[in-house]
């Protein structure tokens, strides 16, 4: 026995070492290039949506807005995924869109996300991190808006209650308020191709 527990330490120690080696890594994730390209991608969407949405709003009110959620945002969301060859959603844990379901690992962070939420500052709240086998995945919240209550709030206007009702039978995506997180974006980059590769 005491032979045994002579050879069994040292190998102890290494896995130690290789547990504090492997529970560090997300720490470079700060390092990956994918970081800085998913925040670019997140702005030139977020940034594109914001500026149809006000065009359209501003020309025939919510009613005539609701075709840009509906179509602009997922064929911009299209776009980006085949331009940077990387999977780019919005998502939230009340969709009204069944499309824009979350998969489980989104549904940790925009839990987390809610509860952060709450505490104070205001600093945009996001999630990265570079797994093990090579992939990146990314998140940003999004805070409900003065806009986004016209469709997302609690009391919205007949004409746009039919529209939704008709489009979106399962909607979950109404009673937000300013401030509320409404969801998030997300980005996936698969394990080989980093932005300059
Ligand atoms: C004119 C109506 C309208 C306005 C204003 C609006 N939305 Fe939406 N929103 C929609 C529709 C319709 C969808 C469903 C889109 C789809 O089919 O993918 C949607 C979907 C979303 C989604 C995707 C997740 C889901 O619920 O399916 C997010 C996130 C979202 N909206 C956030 C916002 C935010 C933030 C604002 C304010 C800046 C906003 N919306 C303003 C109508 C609107």
């Amino acid at each position: 026995m005491i032979h045994l527990f002579r050879f069994r330490r040292p190998v102890l120690f290494r896995l130690i070492l290789a547990a504090l080696f492997f529970s560090a890594l997300p720490a470079f994730a700060a390092e990956d290039p994918r970081l800085e390209q998913s925040r670019e991608i997140v702005k030139a969407f977020a940034g594109q949506l914001q500026a149809e949405l006000k065009a359209a709003m501003g020309a025939g009110g919510p009613a005539a807005a609701i075709h840009v959620c509906k179509d602009v945002a997922p064929a911009v969301a299209s776009q980006l995924s085949r331009k940077h060859g990387a999977q780019v959603v919005r998502t939230s844990l009340r969709v009204r869109n069944t499309a824009n379901l979350p998969a489980d690992w989104q549904v940790e962070v925009l839990r987390e996300f809610d509860e952060r939420a709450d505490e104070a500052g205001d600093g945009p709240l996001e999630y990265f991190e570079t797994r093990r086998d090579g992939r990146f995945r990314y998140m940003k919240a999004i805070p409900t808006g003065g806009v986004c209550v016209a469709c997302h709030g609690g009391a919205v206007s007949d004409d746009v209650r039919q529209l939704l009702d008709e489009h979106y039978p399962h909607d979950r995506a109404r009673g937000y308020a300013p401030g509320d997180i409404r969801g998030a974006f997300s980005i996936v980059w698969p394990e080989q191709s980093g932005p300059d590769e």
